[in-house]
């Protein structure tokens, strides 16, 4: 408890970028059109996907929940740097802090498992294509998505269980536009040599495990694509660099930010930026540009909402 009693800082400062007018307009358009574009791309995907019968298979289905997701992950922190970018203190307090983490981190280790998921669903239809239905059961989706919710939060926790309790005494700026474990634990006055190497651990881990068994999947699918060549081929071929693409988005930036977070580097600001306010925008535009069916029912559901505001007016 002597922890407790030591912390006397009650907020952490949030430094963004503490320069001209002119920046911060820029960034606030910035931030605003990318978490507004998120945000309806995302659940138009949901939206597309939930009420066209046509999209009613496995693939759809975790793409649905992949846009779900994403939605989340833009929400946790961008609002509030949206509001901060007009505040002259840009405070935030402990509990705030431990809040943005635990989420960030459940529904980022989330995303990760379910890409994995995403990869099996593509292997099962490309390399076992006579299966597909039955191994990929509504049941089967079903557990795998629990699976991966389950893993995010035992990933979020984990980490948050060696933090929560640190001691504080003074120095509260942080140099970033929301809280995560590399900056917050540097705050600490304490030794966090151990902690720093948990987060690494955990963090650095699952980011490094998950990019590896993606990779080497992709592989393996392309290598079997190429074997079988047909008609079939090109499609699976377009879907498959979809997956691709927002796979290297995703876990380039989560990559450097947690695989080498000693020191901190200058530049995992702005991929912290990144990661929360442009990779979740990669998935509407991969998937509605370049996907067909995808632009088809979006199609369809706008003429039926249109044709239902006619009918009440
Ligand atoms: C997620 O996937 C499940 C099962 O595949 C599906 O029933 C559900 O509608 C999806 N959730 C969202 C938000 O799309």
């Amino acid at each position: 408890m002597n922890g407790r009693n030591q912390s006397m800082v009650p907020e952490f400062v949030l430094l963004g970028f503490t320069t001209s007018w002119g920046v911060q307009i820029l960034l606030f358009l910035v931030f605003a059109i990318f978490y507004v574009a998120n945000m309806l791309g995302n659940l138009l995907i949901v939206l597309t996907i939930i009420s066209d019968h046509h999209l009613h298979s496995p693939m759809y289905f975790l793409l649905a929940n992949l846009s779900f997701i994403d939605t989340g992950v833009s929400s946790i922190a961008t609002p509030k740097m949206i509001y901060d970018l007009f505040r002259k203190h840009r405070v935030i307090s402990l509990n705030g802090c431990i809040t943005q983490m635990f989420f960030i981190h459940t529904v980022g280790g989330t995303e990760m498992v379910l890409l994995i998921v995403m990869a099996y669903d593509r292997y099962i239809a490309i390399c076992k294509p006579l299966h597909y239905l039955t191994i990929m059961s509504l049941k089967m989706c079903i557990f795998l998505l629990v699976l991966a919710w389950t893993i995010g939060l035992i990933h979020s926790v984990a980490q948050l269980a060696f933090v929560v309790n640190l001691p504080f005494c003074g120095a509260n700026k942080m140099d970033s536009f929301y809280c995560d474990f590399p900056r917050f634990i540097k705050l600490a006055c304490t030794d966090t040599y151990t902690l720093e190497f948990l987060v690494t651990a955990n963090s650095g881990f699952i980011s490094m495990a998950t990019f590896f068994i993606l990779v080497v999947s992709y592989i393996f699918i392309l290598v079997t694509v190429r074997k079988h060549s047909s008609g079939a081929s090109s499609k699976a071929l377009s879907t498959l660099s979809a997956h691709i693409t927002v796979v290297v988005f995703f876990f380039g930036p989560c990559i450097i930010i947690y695989v080498w977070p000693f020191p901190t580097l200058p530049i995992d600001k702005f991929l912290a930026i990144f990661n929360v306010i442009i990779t979740p925008f990669m998935n509407p535009v991969i998937y509605t540009l370049r996907n067909k069916e995808m632009k088809v029912a979006m199609r369809r559901l706008i003429i039926k909402t249109f044709k239902f505001q006619k009918f009440f007016h």
